[in-house]
């Protein structure tokens, strides 16, 4: 596998640098409540400016609707970075006015520029070639290092190739090497898919239906699989196409909860432990049950490779978080030395900060739904000519 890694260029030096950052991050009463994205990407921010690089940075935030909105801007997340870095960044709220090509015309090597969310132009969304050409005439060379977004074409992760020399940022190369390391496996393989979106997994399972030793399911991704084997799941969150996908499945390698824990209202916080069989209509499933913990534990502790991604119940509530937290230690005691474990998707790393575990997973992903593309196998227009 071939990655065009900045490291290797040797020619950064006061050249005026596009990065494609990923900048989603929480954002409460103007202040980012959680950095881990943020933090990961450092590494290259430093590496470019102790190379003499002028950095104009950008990303997104949330989901605008191609015009400004506050909500989403990324000012909160440039205060956060002149913090870590400890100095000052120019912050420009309109994307391509005069006020961008005047700051970039005056910026010293070293110097970092952020331009705000680039969703607040229809043209990101609309890969449009028009605002990629925009955003490439401010720099010489661009620099992708939003693995978390590389599974979305937007003008910022795709078009914007077409009119710069274009390189993976560090974390971007670190995310490629970390993830192609599961698609080879060291048998045997457990994959862990939780999480309530419930479609976005299905393309994971079908990529490692004949590679995993175990695919354990949890989450709402579970009680399609439930269902289709007969078991009553109440009134619990549940999708037709997976329910279509559960039904033809016929490997038995998807292990299923063989106890669960329920609430009987939609908002409830009392969990109630129960056999798989014991469901009754009125119930919403929101956890695995204590039985399944030990089963699931003693597969993952088999494990030579582990993936999880989706978290295995309602782990906001803590009557629900259980799953979770067990299986979180599960997977980070295993990924410790004896195994390889990679953990994606950001409730997923929630979970795991939760059980204070982190630190002992081989690769903690900054993507969620990008890690699932990508390890299932689908077109990633922000690698494209970046890896081979
Ligand atoms: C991210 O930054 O987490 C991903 O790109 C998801 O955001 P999106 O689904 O709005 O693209």
């Amino acid at each position: 596998m071939y990655i065009k890694s900045i490291r290797h260029y040797k020619k950064i030096k006061g050249k005026r640098v596009f990065l494609r950052a990923s900048l989603n991050v929480p954002i409460k009463k103007g202040q980012v409540t959680d950095g881990f994205r943020i933090d990961k990407q450092l590494h290259t921010i430093r590496f470019l400016r102790m190379n003499g690089a002028k950095i104009i940075m950008s990303g997104h935030l949330g989901r605008p609707k191609g015009e400004y909105n506050e909500k989403y801007s990324l000012f909160p997340v440039a205060k956060y970075l002149e913090k870590k870095l400890s100095i000052k960044i120019k912050f420009i709220p309109n994307q391509l006015d005069f006020e961008a090509s005047n700051a970039v015309a005056e910026m010293k090597e070293g110097d970092i520029i952020m331009i705000d969310n680039l969703r607040f132009n229809p043209g990101e969304k609309k890969n449009s070639k028009r605002f990629a050409r925009q955003l490439a005439d401010l720099a010489d060379i661009y620099v992708n290092d939003a693995f978390a977004n590389c599974h979305r074409a937007h003008a910022s992760v795709s078009t914007i190739k077409n009119y710069l020399p274009a390189f993976a940022g560090l974390l971007l190369e670190e995310e490629i090497k970390n993830l192609h390391k599961v698609l080879k496996p060291k048998a045997p393989l457990v994959v862990i898919l939780g999480g309530a979106k419930i479609k976005t997994k299905l393309p994971m399972v079908n990529q490692f239906k004949n590679k995993a030793y175990k695919i354990l399911v949890a989450g709402a991704l579970a009680n399609s699989f439930l269902s289709s084997r007969g078991y009553e799941i109440g009134k619990s969150l549940i999708d037709g196409e997976t329910q279509v996908f559960a039904n033809k499945y016929k490997k038995n390698n998807l292990l299923i909860p063989v106890d669960v824990v329920v609430a009987t209202s939609a908002k409830g916080t009392k969990g109630i432990i129960k056999k798989i069989s014991e469901v009754r209509p009125s119930d919403y499933i929101f956890d695995i049950g204590p039985e399944t913990v030990k089963l699931y534990s003693s597969i993952i502790r088999e494990a030579n490779t582990i993936i999880w991604n989706g978290p295995i119940g309602f782990y906001e509530i803590r009557a629900f978080r259980h799953g979770s937290l067990e299986i979180a230690k599960a997977v980070a005691s295993r990924s410790k030395g004896k195994c390889f474990g990679v953990v994606g998707g950001g409730e997923t790393v929630d979970a795991l900060k939760l059980s204070k575990t982190e630190h002992n997973v081989d690769w903690v992903s900054t993507g969620g739904g990008a890690m699932l593309a990508y390890l299932g196998g689908k077109e990633m227009p922000g690698l494209e000519r970046l890896v081979r």
